[in-house]
């Protein structure tokens, strides 16, 4: 009885603190192969780091980033992304009315448009996939298809628009102060 009170005890810990890891002692959103899974929920689940807003054109609206919450506490501490780390980014579009606030006040509708994906990877891990470089794996899906990556190439589809943000780890840092409070 006790022994597994114990068990349980250093699992509710462990839980506590870790971020996703899986059996495969990384990322329960990669698997053996690099896949990279868009995680369910995130919305519930995860915390949301910060928002930016797009005017105009194919990605205007909303973009929504979430990552976890031990990824939060790792980076406070650390000033760095820890091994596993995701980083979702959700499209949505926007609406906007007059409100008791103001006029013009926009929102996210529920209309989603595509979710883009980053998976700290501080090992090298899966240096012949082509999604896998520079310190991340990098994934986009669709909302027609949640399972499927649609970006073929980090290097092709990603990494050149993140060349801005190379300083800190290819990561829009400033919009989320919540990794800096
Ligand atoms: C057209 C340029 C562009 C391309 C292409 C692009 N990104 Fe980004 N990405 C940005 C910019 C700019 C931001 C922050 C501002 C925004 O969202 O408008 C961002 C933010 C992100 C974020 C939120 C974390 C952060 O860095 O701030 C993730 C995750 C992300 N991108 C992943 C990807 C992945 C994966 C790909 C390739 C499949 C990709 N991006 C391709 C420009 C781009």
């Amino acid at each position: 009885m006790h022994r597994f009170y114990l068990i349980g005890l250093i699992i509710a810990a462990t839980a506590g603190l870790s971020l996703a890891v899986a059996d495969n002692g990384f990322s329960e959103y990669v698997d053996e192969q690099g896949n990279i899974n868009l995680p369910e929920d995130f919305r519930s689940s995860m915390v949301h780091l910060g928002s930016w807003y797009v005017p105009e054109g194919g990605a205007s609206g909303f973009h929504d980033v979430y990552t976890e919450q031990a990824t939060v506490e790792a980076f406070r501490e650390t000033g760095k992304f820890p091994d596993g780390a995701t980083l979702v980014k959700e499209l949505r579009s926007s609406h906007a009315g007059n409100y008791t606030t103001g006029s013009g006040v926009s929102y996210a509708t529920a209309d989603i448009k595509q979710w883009f994906v980053m998976i700290k990877d501080t090992q090298g891990r899966f240096t012949d996939n082509p999604l896998w470089g520079d310190g991340w794996g990098w994934a986009l899906y669709q909302p027609g298809d949640r399972t499927r990556n649609v970006a073929a190439s980090y290097k092709t589809d990603c990494l050149g628009c993140h060349v801005p943000a190379k300083a800190n780890d290819w990561v829009y840092i400033e919009a989320y102060p919540t990794l800096t409070e």
